[in-house]
Protein backbone atom coordinates (compact mmCIF):
# COMPACT_ATOMS: atom_id res chain seq x y z
CA UNK A 1 0.00 0.00 0.00
CA UNK A 2 0.83 3.77 -0.75
CA UNK A 3 0.66 5.86 2.01
CA UNK A 4 0.95 10.28 1.92
CA UNK A 5 1.97 12.08 4.25
CA UNK A 6 3.14 15.88 4.34
CA UNK A 7 5.64 15.78 7.53
CA UNK A 8 9.67 15.13 7.10
CA UNK A 9 8.89 13.41 10.99
CA UNK A 10 10.56 10.07 10.84
CA UNK A 11 11.80 10.65 7.17
CA UNK A 12 15.62 10.08 7.08
CA UNK A 13 18.15 10.42 3.91
CA UNK A 14 18.29 6.79 2.91
CA UNK A 15 14.51 6.52 2.47
CA UNK A 16 15.22 9.17 -0.54
CA UNK A 17 17.24 7.58 -2.97
CA UNK A 18 16.85 6.99 -6.84
CA UNK A 19 15.00 10.21 -7.03
CA UNK A 20 16.54 12.80 -10.04
CA UNK A 21 16.59 10.16 -12.73
CA UNK A 22 18.05 11.56 -16.02
CA UNK A 23 19.62 14.41 -13.91
CA UNK A 24 23.02 14.67 -14.89
CA UNK A 25 24.26 16.64 -11.56
CA UNK A 26 21.61 15.17 -9.03
CA UNK A 27 21.26 16.56 -5.63
CA UNK A 28 22.19 13.87 -2.95
CA UNK A 29 19.57 12.31 -0.85
CA UNK A 30 21.07 14.77 1.54
CA UNK A 31 19.90 17.73 -0.35
CA UNK A 32 16.87 16.21 -1.49
CA UNK A 33 15.60 15.90 2.27
CA UNK A 34 17.20 19.61 2.73
CA UNK A 35 14.74 20.96 -0.37
CA UNK A 36 11.73 19.42 1.15
CA UNK A 37 12.42 21.26 4.49
CA UNK A 38 12.72 24.29 3.29
CA UNK A 39 9.73 24.41 0.53
CA UNK A 40 6.46 25.84 1.98
CA UNK A 41 4.62 22.60 1.43
CA UNK A 42 5.30 19.13 -0.07
CA UNK A 43 3.64 15.82 0.06
CA UNK A 44 5.14 12.23 0.38
CA UNK A 45 3.99 8.82 -1.41
CA UNK A 46 5.60 6.38 0.65
CA UNK A 47 5.85 2.18 0.09
CA UNK A 48 4.12 1.15 3.34
CA UNK A 49 6.09 -2.36 3.17
CA UNK A 50 9.29 -0.82 2.00
CA UNK A 51 8.92 2.28 3.92
CA UNK A 52 11.01 4.49 0.82
CA UNK A 53 9.51 7.20 -0.90
CA UNK A 54 8.80 6.49 -3.63
CA UNK A 55 7.32 10.08 -5.10
CA UNK A 56 7.47 13.66 -3.80
CA UNK A 57 5.80 17.16 -5.01
CA UNK A 58 7.01 20.24 -3.81
CA UNK A 59 5.66 23.66 -3.78
CA UNK A 60 6.73 27.07 -3.17
CA UNK A 61 4.62 30.16 -2.15
CA UNK A 62 4.42 34.07 -0.85
CA UNK A 63 1.31 32.52 0.95
CA UNK A 64 -1.00 35.23 -0.34
CA UNK A 65 -1.88 35.25 -3.83
CA UNK A 66 0.72 32.34 -5.46
CA UNK A 67 2.62 28.99 -5.57
CA UNK A 68 5.11 27.50 -8.04
CA UNK A 69 5.29 24.09 -7.96
CA UNK A 70 9.22 23.13 -8.91
CA UNK A 71 9.28 19.33 -8.79
CA UNK A 72 7.11 16.02 -9.07
CA UNK A 73 8.70 13.23 -9.72
CA UNK A 74 7.74 8.84 -8.84
CA UNK A 75 10.17 6.05 -8.81
CA UNK A 76 10.73 4.58 -12.61
CA UNK A 77 9.28 1.41 -10.91
CA UNK A 78 6.10 2.97 -9.10
CA UNK A 79 5.00 4.75 -12.23
CA UNK A 80 1.47 4.21 -13.71
CA UNK A 81 -0.14 3.32 -10.85
CA UNK A 82 -1.87 6.65 -10.12
CA UNK A 83 0.92 8.06 -7.37
CA UNK A 84 1.53 11.33 -9.31
CA UNK A 85 -1.89 11.99 -9.66
CA UNK A 86 -2.20 11.62 -6.54
CA UNK A 87 0.50 13.98 -5.25
CA UNK A 88 -0.83 16.35 -8.08
CA UNK A 89 -3.99 15.86 -6.23
CA UNK A 90 -2.93 16.67 -2.77
CA UNK A 91 -0.71 20.23 -3.77
CA UNK A 92 -3.73 21.66 -5.32
CA UNK A 93 -6.25 20.96 -2.79
CA UNK A 94 -3.67 22.38 -0.66
CA UNK A 95 -3.13 25.04 -2.98
CA UNK A 96 -6.46 25.87 -3.52
CA UNK A 97 -7.40 29.04 -2.06
CA UNK A 98 -4.22 31.11 -4.10
CA UNK A 99 -4.78 32.58 -7.03
CA UNK A 100 -2.30 31.36 -9.11
CA UNK A 101 -0.84 27.80 -9.35
CA UNK A 102 2.21 27.92 -11.45
CA UNK A 103 4.58 24.88 -12.72
CA UNK A 104 6.92 24.56 -15.92
CA UNK A 105 6.93 21.00 -17.66
CA UNK A 106 8.36 19.66 -20.68
CA UNK A 107 5.51 18.90 -23.67
CA UNK A 108 5.42 15.18 -23.05
CA UNK A 109 3.86 15.92 -19.46
CA UNK A 110 1.26 18.45 -21.04
CA UNK A 111 -1.33 16.21 -21.05
CA UNK A 112 -0.82 14.30 -17.43
CA UNK A 113 -1.27 17.96 -16.09
CA UNK A 114 -3.87 19.03 -18.33
CA UNK A 115 -6.06 16.26 -16.71
CA UNK A 116 -6.06 18.61 -12.97
CA UNK A 117 -7.74 21.67 -15.21
CA UNK A 118 -4.13 23.15 -15.69
CA UNK A 119 -3.45 25.58 -18.57
CA UNK A 120 -1.29 25.37 -21.14
CA UNK A 121 0.74 29.09 -20.94
CA UNK A 122 4.38 29.98 -21.74
CA UNK A 123 6.89 30.59 -19.19
CA UNK A 124 10.79 31.93 -19.07
CA UNK A 125 13.52 30.45 -17.28
CA UNK A 126 16.78 30.63 -16.15
CA UNK A 127 19.15 26.98 -15.28
CA UNK A 128 22.34 27.66 -13.28
CA UNK A 129 23.88 23.87 -14.07
CA UNK A 130 26.94 24.18 -11.86
CA UNK A 131 24.04 24.34 -9.47
CA UNK A 132 22.18 21.50 -10.60
CA UNK A 133 23.00 19.29 -7.14
CA UNK A 134 22.09 22.27 -4.41
CA UNK A 135 24.24 25.30 -2.96
C1 LIG B 1 4.95 12.49 -14.70
C2 LIG B 1 4.93 11.50 -13.55
C3 LIG B 1 5.07 12.22 -12.21
C4 LIG B 1 3.62 10.73 -13.57
O1 LIG B 1 3.57 9.88 -12.44
P1 LIG B 1 2.75 8.51 -12.48
O2 LIG B 1 2.64 8.04 -11.08
O3 LIG B 1 3.34 7.57 -13.46
O4 LIG B 1 1.36 9.03 -13.04
P2 LIG B 1 -0.04 8.34 -12.91
O5 LIG B 1 0.13 6.86 -12.75
O6 LIG B 1 -0.82 9.05 -11.90
O7 LIG B 1 -0.60 8.64 -14.35
C5 LIG B 1 -1.82 9.23 -14.46
C6 LIG B 1 -2.17 9.32 -15.87
O8 LIG B 1 -1.31 10.19 -16.57
C7 LIG B 1 -0.78 9.52 -17.68
N1 LIG B 1 0.57 9.96 -17.83
C8 LIG B 1 1.63 9.62 -17.09
N2 LIG B 1 2.72 10.23 -17.56
C9 LIG B 1 2.30 10.96 -18.62
C10 LIG B 1 2.94 11.78 -19.55
N3 LIG B 1 4.27 11.96 -19.50
N4 LIG B 1 2.18 12.40 -20.50
C11 LIG B 1 0.86 12.21 -20.57
N5 LIG B 1 0.20 11.41 -19.73
C12 LIG B 1 0.91 10.80 -18.78
C13 LIG B 1 -0.86 8.06 -17.36
O9 LIG B 1 -0.90 7.32 -18.57
C14 LIG B 1 -2.16 8.00 -16.60
O10 LIG B 1 -3.24 8.02 -17.50
P3 LIG B 1 -4.61 7.25 -17.17
O11 LIG B 1 -5.11 7.81 -15.86
O12 LIG B 1 -5.48 7.60 -18.33
O13 LIG B 1 -4.22 5.82 -17.08
C15 LIG B 1 6.08 10.44 -13.70
O14 LIG B 1 6.00 9.87 -15.00
C16 LIG B 1 7.46 10.98 -13.47
O15 LIG B 1 7.96 10.98 -12.35
N6 LIG B 1 8.13 11.42 -14.54
C17 LIG B 1 9.51 11.93 -14.46
C18 LIG B 1 9.60 13.26 -13.79
C19 LIG B 1 8.68 14.27 -14.44
O16 LIG B 1 8.55 14.35 -15.66
N7 LIG B 1 8.04 15.06 -13.57
C20 LIG B 1 7.22 16.16 -13.98
C21 LIG B 1 8.07 17.39 -13.96
S1 LIG B 1 7.16 18.83 -14.42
Amino acid sequence: MIKYINSLENISENQLKGFFVDWPNPPSAKKHLELLNNSDYFWLAIDETTNNVVGFITAISDKTLSAYIPLLEVLPEYKGNGIGSKLVELILETLKDLYMVDLLCDTDVVGFYEKFSMIKSQGMIIRNYNSQSGL
